[in-house]
């Protein structure tokens, strides 16, 4: 059996630094064998930077996902084309740098990572439904362990894609609202789905940005900078055990660890 530990958007300083701090101590606690974690919204809520990637892939992490916050910052788009581990969503058009499918290890397991994004209240591309089908047939078929980290915005949507894929990959795990949701389940196939893992950041504050910031965009109708907030610290995501023979899912938990509290 193969633990596999997804840990949702990781947003500023505060996502950064719960990172650091909690993460060896939970992949023991939990036995996990992989970790993916979103890295999307990593600095200052808006991308990466080259510090900030330099101080996470130290991380014992063995894949980054990632979405549309990935292109925020210039200097990212090189580090796509570089950092194998980094993925961005696979449907954006080709000709953008980087790749959305990595395979990593978990000892001698091989692990496809699969980052996708959704299409409703999100950029039209290509739709990540038929993203999937392509990635999926053009994997190597030892290949039977895969995961999916589905970014976006309507929760019908992510379901969808969890019963599209159910018997094709391990699981469809939802990143982008940086809210848990409360429906992990596995499906008849033998896919678990969580329709969103929630964020690894500031949570007082909405969806991790100070208030007064986001209530300016609501209230006045333009555009307002977002600040990131600074308290109420909590790393959220879920951990899916897998059979490794036949890359269907035995169980999905959802995780989160509240500032403070241990591990
Ligand atoms: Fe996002």
């Amino acid at each position: 059996m193969l633990r596999i530990l997804f840990v949702g958007d990781v947003v500023g300083k505060v996502g950064r630094r719960l990172l650091h701090e909690r993460l060896r101590r939970i992949q023991t606690e939990l036995d996990a064998d992989l970790t993916v974690v979103n890295v999307e919204n990593a600095a200052g809520g808006f991308g990466l930077t080259g510090p900030v990637w330099d101080e996470l892939r130290r991380l014992p992490v063995d894949a980054f996902t990632s979405g549309n916050h990935i292109w925020d910052k210039k200097e990212t788009l090189e580090l796509l084309d570089a950092e194998p581990k980094l993925l961005r969503p696979a449907n954006y058009p080709a000709g953008n740098p980087g790749r959305g499918v990595v395979t990593v290890r978990a000892g001698k397991v091989p692990v496809a990572v699969i980052n996708l994004q959704g299409l409703t209240f999100m950029t039209a591309m290509e739709s990540p439904f038929l993203a999937a089908d392509r990635i999926l047939a053009a994997l190597p078929a030892e290949v039977v362990v895969r995961f999916v980290d589905f970014h976006a915005e309507a929760t019908s949507e992510k379901q969808a894609l969890a019963w599209h894929l159910d018997g094709r990959v391990c699981a469809v795990v939802g990143t982008h609202t940086h809210v848990q949701t409360a429906d992990e389940r596995i499906l008849p196939r033998g896919t678990a789905a969580l329709t969103d893992a929630g964020m690894t950041g500031p949570y007082e504050g909405v969806i991790g940005f100070k208030p007064d910031s986001v209530l300016e965009r609501f209230l006045l109708a333009t555009p307002r900078a977002l600040e990131p907030a600074t308290r109420g610290g909590a790393l959220c995501g879920a951990l899916v055990e897998v059979d490794e023979t036949s890359g269907r899912a035995l169980a999905i938990r959802r995780l989160r660890y509240e500032e403070g509290e241990r591990p």
